[in-house]
């Protein structure tokens, strides 16, 4: 385990998962990869670091230059309308030239299209995906691996465009041609990331979208890498077992524990206080249901608390869809592959014991 400054802060060892995506990406595109896992667990940091450190760094001269990445992040980016992804993710040429001059790494994110071409997707004249189909087929031409990430896939839900037909899914669009990229022609890798799993569990059910994708988790850090880390930060024994009950492997919460204990906050005090407000979450949301529901939540919650997971196989879809709601609240994590409902993260467990030591 080893900690290096990425972005001026400490990275964390991610090799197996930087691994599979460089060992990934050296391979021929045959399937589109979905990389899914609890809230704040680390997947877009991981995949940045694998961009930046791994793929457009490469020292070695024959592989500088391989490849073509474009990573469009969706997070912060107003999409309501077709017109709005196109103005996300395409630019004219002119313009991200300029960009390139000052930011490198913002252009990752941006297609650069002939004005011409802009106003005759624009104007529905052409279609969006058959053009960018071609400027992939372009740089594969010229010899360079071409690389498409997607960040926030979720944010596409319930975007349409208007063509001569009528209406027809933004989302389901894009997945063909993300399935066009990969399996059918192999002409580019396609990784799409989200934490929004109960979208993954559509994509998962859909017999087409099944046999044409990968799915990979980034959960927290193991137990290892965590107590490994602690030791590096000087934090005692004792302390490093107590840390780890509260907020097991949560990246963001280790990080705001070690912030605070520097500056001489009483650990202890700072856990419970975490613990107690995570409680405070599921208390204010369990407001919202019904006295069976909040029973079969109580069932849930004693499972989990004991066994660390709620087990969903062959569960009902009402019970499903309850489960859900909290998943989409990012109290608990609902894993469509391993049909297992977990706290999104350490700190809701320990939120869960409260509520059941007080009811
Ligand atoms: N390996 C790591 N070492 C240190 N800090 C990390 C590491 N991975 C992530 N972080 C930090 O943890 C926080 C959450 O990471 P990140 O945003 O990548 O998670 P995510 O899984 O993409 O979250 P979301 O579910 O919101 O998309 C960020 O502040 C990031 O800097
Ligand atoms: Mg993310």
């Amino acid at each position: 385990m080893h900690i290096e400054t990425y972005r001026s802060a400490p990275f964390v060892d991610r090799e197996e998962e930087i691994e599979f995506f460089v060992e990934w990406f050296s391979e021929v595109p045959q399937r589109i990869l979905w990389v899914y896992g609890p809230k704040s667990s680390g997947k877009t940091t991981v995949m940045e670091y694998v961009i930046e450190r791994r793929l457009l760094t490469e020292k070695e001269w024959w592989i500088k230059g391989k490849y073509w990445v474009k990573y469009l992040n969706l997070r912060g980016k107003l999409i309501t309308s077709y017109r709005s992804f196109l103005e996300a993710l395409i630019v004219p040429e002119e313009v991200y030239e300029e960009t390139v001059e000052t930011n490198v790494n913002l252009t990752l994110g941006l297609i650069s299209l002939e004005s011409r071409k802009i106003e005759q997707v624009m104007q529905k004249k052409r279609n969006l995906f058959d053009v960018l189909f071609e400027e992939v087929e372009r740089e594969r031409r010229k010899g360079k691996k071409p690389i498409l990430i997607i960040d926030e896939i979720q944010k596409l839900r319930d975007i349409y465009i208007q063509n001569g037909n009528g209406e027809r899914e933004l989302l389901k669009e894009f997945l063909n041609f993300c399935i066009r990229l990969t399996k059918e022609t192999h002409l580019s890798h396609v990784v799409i990331l989200t934490s929004n799993t109960v979208f993954i569990e559509r994509v998962y059910n859909d017999a087409k979208m099944k046999l044409t994708s990968e799915f990979m988790k980034i959960g927290h850090l193991p137990e290892e890498t965590v107590k490994e880390w602690l030791f590096k930060e000087g934090i005692k024994s004792e302390d490093i077992e107590l840390v780890w009950e509260y907020l097991g492997g949560t990246i963001p919460l280790i990080l705001k524990m070690l912030s605070k204990v520097k500056k001489g906050y009483p650990l202890r005090e700072f856990l419970e206080r975490e613990a107690w407000l995570a409680y405070t979450e599921i208390d204010e949301f369990l407001a919202v249901f019904n006295d069976e529901e909040v029973e079969f939540f109580r069932e849930v919650a004693k499972e989990i608390v004991k066994k660390g997971y709620y087990s969903i196989r062959g569960l009902k879809e009402d019970k499903r869809k309850f489960l859900q709601k909290w998943a989409e609240k990012e109290i608990l994590f609902y894993d469509p592959l391993e049909l297992r409902i977990t706290g999104n993260n350490r700190i809701y467990e320990k939120g869960l014991e409260i509520f059941l030591k007080g009811n």
